[in-house]
């Protein structure tokens, strides 16, 4: 069969397109080079799938055009992929912060995908190298691929990012919005785990497999989640959602007492345990390797009634405004998403076609939109894909 559209990733975007497009009763073919559909699918929310959130909206994402995202985003709603999660009895519960994950399987969410694009009539390819793309002077595409040279009316670029190499992540929508004279923003990792210069990597070693309640923030943006410690550096989601927002060289600041007037607490104890050790107060709140790698040894052993207010109120600092200069992110070997991508001003809105190249169409990572840990990517996934799906 000569397809009408033939869709480039068998992602997450690409197979809500897919099928989208499918039900309009255009002849879909799907190619990916992975030798599975939807690997990230499969290996998301830690086997569950975070598959969207009950509360979206454009301040979930970051961009160079912040308002880009919200047209979709209102077309195809997380109420609507949720009621396609509920057709197919698809059990799923409710995390912190309004996360929905399957109860059992990621399998599900994919399998679901999968039947829907069976039911409406497209074909996927596996294991399928593209070689190069160009346009028929008649208008639409040819590809070279290694199943052979292949024609279509409407090309949809659904490549994903370029986290996670080893999953099939590559730079092939990039490399094709480039050819077409499309503006792509430097990328680089996004909810990513942070790495340490070799000092404080040392000291934080002993902490490896910690985690505490924190506001991690920068001048720009702050997240209330839990922090780990790890024997590499920082993560959890704290540090995965501040890492989105953060510059190389810039420092991070954290408060490992959320919601707690620590300077004030440790003078109340000072007046009515003068005789306690600082770390014993201490390890009412934090675990006590936490504030043996944070403090100094000799002010953590002193009684509280040699310790002065404004000692109290360094170690309130301490603790309250740590401030950590990370070395870096690990990469794309572990990061969640690519920040950066296919710029949304040369695509449109609504339809995710490109402007001057029509028949082209972007959709899921490969843009220039990334969203929050919490369902916030497959929810962009979804909706983008969606919404080509109803043009391609
Ligand atoms: P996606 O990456 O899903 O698909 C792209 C497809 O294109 C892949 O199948 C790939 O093989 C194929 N491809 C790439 N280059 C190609 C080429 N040259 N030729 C042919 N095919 C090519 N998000 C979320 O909302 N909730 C969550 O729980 C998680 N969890 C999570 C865990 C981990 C470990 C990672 C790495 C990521 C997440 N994410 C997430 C993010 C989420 O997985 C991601 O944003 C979406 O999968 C993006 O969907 P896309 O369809 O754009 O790309």
């Amino acid at each position: 069969m000569t397809p009408d559209v033939i869709i480039i990733g068998a992602g997450a975007s690409g197979l809500m397109c897919a099928m989208e497009a499918g039900k309009r009763g255009r002849k879909v073919l799907v190619l990916d080079h992975a030798n599975k559909a939807g690997k990230k699918i499969l290996m998301s929310g830690g086997g569950r799938c975070n598959f969207t959130n009950l509360s979206v909206g454009a301040e979930n994402y970051l961009s160079h055009n912040p308002h880009f995202c919200k047209s979709a985003l209102s077309r195809f709603t997380q109420w609507d992929f949720i009621a396609l999660v509920q057709k197919h009895r698809i059990p799923y519960h409710e995390r912190a912060h309004g996360q929905l994950f399957c109860d059992d399987s990621a399998k599900d969410i994919l399998n679901m995908l999968l039947a829907e694009c069976d039911a409406a009539g497209v074909t996927i390819r596996l294991n399928t190298r593209l070689d190069a793309v160009a346009r028929r002077p008649e208008g639409g595409f040819q590809l070279k691929t290694s199943i052979g040279n292949l024609d279509c009316q409407s090309l949809v670029i659904a490549s994903g990012g370029l986290s996670i190499p080893t999953m099939g992540a590559s730079p092939f929508g990039y490399r094709i919005a480039e050819q077409f004279g499309i503006q792509v923003w430097p990328t680089r990792a996004g909810l990513v785990p942070f790495t340490l210069h070799p000092p404080d990597k040392e000291k934080l070693a002993p902490l490896s497999g910690i985690a505490v309640d924190s506001v991690v923030e920068n001048p720009r943006q702050a997240f209330r989640e839990n922090l780990l410690f790890t024997h590499r550096g920082l993560s959890g989601p704290a540090i995965l959602q501040i890492s989105s927002y953060w510059q190389p060289g810039e420092a991070v600041e954290i408060d490992l007492l959320p919601g707690t007037d620590l300077a004030g607490e440790l003078q109340r104890a000072r007046e009515e345990r003068p005789n306690a050790a600082l770390k014993t107060v201490l390890s009412g709140h934090l675990p006590k390797r936490l504030i043996a790698a944070l403090l100094d040894d000799a002010l953590a052993e002193k009684p509280l009634q040699h310790l002065s207010r404004q000692d109290l109120l360094d170690v309130a600092a301490a603790l309250q405004q740590w401030r950590v200069k990370p070395n870096g992110t690990e990469g794309y070997r572990t990061a969640e998403v690519t920040l950066g991508g296919v710029d949304c001003a040369a695509v449109s809105s609504k339809t995710m076609e490109s402007r001057d190249v029509p028949g082209l169409y972007f959709v899921g990572e490969v843009l220039d939109i990334t969203g929050w840990l919490g369902g916030y990517n497959f929810q962009w996934a979804w909706s983008s894909g969606w919404c080509a799906g109803q043009y391609a």
